[in-house]
């Protein structure tokens, strides 16, 4: 996967993780951090498993945290300008998901870009397939859904199932987080 991903993944140890020791350790090799690089998907994975055992997490607890901290990474960070272009609220985001991707791959195309489509949109519900070539990554994406929950100030709840393949159906269920 794109450098980019990596450079979340450094900022997250450097922003979360207590022991300079581990901080320093993850910057040991600076090639691996160049945003505008491919990487074979065995080395993002590589270094996902080793941020997860710096916080002493398994996979599954770690890719929540690293999908919550992906959504405040992107909307603080240089991306921000086209976080902020794609809605302001949920469902609008999660709608200019795949023509954000798709602008992406214009200038990475070594990318493989995930899908997202919206098949049922109601009030305080979204039901979205999310369609990948890779497996695995069902709660980054949980985290993803929980880091867009906060964005968008809204207290939610996710439903998982399989699809065929690798995909995934996510209903989203949410409302506004009212202030006493
Ligand atoms: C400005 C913000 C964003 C940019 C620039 C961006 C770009 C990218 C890039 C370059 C990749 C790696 C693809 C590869 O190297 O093959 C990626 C992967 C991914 N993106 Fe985004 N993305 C952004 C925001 C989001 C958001 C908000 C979501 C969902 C809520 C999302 C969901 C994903 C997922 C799940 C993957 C993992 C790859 C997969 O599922 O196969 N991205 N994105």
């Amino acid at each position: 996967m794109y450098g980019m991903i990596h450079r979340a993944l450094l900022n997250m140890i450097e922003e979360q993780h207590p022991d300079p020791a581990v901080r320093a350790a993850f910057h040991q090799d600076p090639a691996l951090f160049i945003s505008a690089s491919t990487y074979d998907d065995a080395v993002t994975f590589g270094l996902v498993q080793k941020a997860a055992a710096a916080f002493d997490l398994d996979l599954p607890q770690f890719l929540p945290r690293f999908g919550l901290h992906w959504i405040r990474f992107a909307a603080e960070g240089p991306y921000r300008p086209i976080i902020d272009f794609m809605g302001d609220s949920l469902p609008d985001f999660i709608g200019s998901l795949n023509t954000m991707h798709q602008g992406v791959r214009e200038s990475m195309p070594g990318a493989a870009m995930p899908t997202f489509d919206v098949i049922e949109s109601r009030d305080g519900y979204l039901c979205v397939r999310y369609s990948s070539c890779r497996s695995g990554l069902r709660p980054f994406v949980e985290g993803l859904f929980l880091g867009l929950f906060d964005r968008f100030r809204l207290a939610g709840d996710i439903r998982v199932r399989s699809l065929e393949g690798n995909d995934l159906e996510f209903a989203l269920t949410f409302a506004p987080i009212v202030n006493p």
